[in-house]
């Protein structure tokens, strides 16, 4: 039996195998974050030349990025990118997906914004029918949280304010200096219409459902192969 990082490895040399037959040579690529994302950067490190640039979603993965050679660019220097490639938390049979418990959601769906498909890479314990048992994650500026946080428990949610990994007694702020409310206890079945309704909401900045941008393909090792998902275009939100 595999342990989980051996499936996200697993995963990664099997996205590098896609990137390059979709990809042409100096190609531009929208990368994302997470443990999943970090073995796909170490994977694709001997193929960095390969790529005119990266735009990356987050400092970390900037970091690793430029830690092993890759050109990272700024997304304001891009009009599009032919691909963006991240994790996710939860993904359901339509491709939508939670992401953001690294934090780094904001960023992640401007990148994947930016791009023309969306490829996530994950391993089989992210796959649910309904998306919600993991935290939905809701980048929020700082004065309006309390707030925000009246509207999700309004609406059912249990929510905690993101504390920082090193100091619990800090709160986790993002790379865009904001916080993060984690909500559980959502049934998240209809969530393009959660998405929008959260973005409707002042000082939101971004929520971690991925319905707008959602994945159009999934690689996920099933019984030690890895799969290949191509989701319907016209998704069922
Ligand atoms: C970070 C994310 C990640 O994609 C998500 O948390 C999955 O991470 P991992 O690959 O470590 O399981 O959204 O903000």
């Amino acid at each position: 039996m595999m342990t989980q990082d051996e499936l996200k490895q697993l995963v990664a040399k099997a996205a590098v195998q896609e990137i390059l037959t979709l990809l042409p040579p100096q190609s531009l690529i929208g990368m994302g974050t997470g443990s999943t994302v970090n073995f796909l950067i170490d994977e694709l490190h001997a193929h960095a030349s390969y790529f005119e640039g990266v735009v990356s979603s987050s400092d970390t993965t900037t970091q690793r990025l430029q830690d092993r050679g890759f050109k990272v660019l700024d997304a304001n220097q891009v009009k599009s990118l032919p691909l963006y490639i991240d994790g996710a938390d939860e993904i359901d049979p339509h491709g939508n997906m939670i992401k953001g418990g690294g934090g780094a959601l904001t960023r992640e769906k401007i990148v994947a914004s930016l791009a023309d498909q969306f490829i996530c890479i994950c391993d089989a314990t992210k796959l649910v029918s309904v998306l919600g048992l993991f935290p939905l994650p809701v980048e929020v500026i700082p004065m309006a949280s309390a707030q925000i946080k009246r509207f999700l428990e309004s609406i059912g949610g249990h929510v905690e304010l993101r504390k920082a990994k090193s100091d619990l007694n800090q709160n986790f702020v993002t790379d865009n200096q904001a916080w993060i409310l984690d909500v559980k206890g959502l049934t998240i079945d209809k969530p393009l219409a959660l998405e929008t309704q959260l973005n409707q909401l002042p000082g939101v900045i971004c929520n971690g459902i991925f319905a707008v941008q959602s994945a159009d393909t999934l690689l996920v090792p099933l019984n030690d192969n890895v799969q290949t998902i191509h989701f319907r275009t016209d998704k069922n939100n």
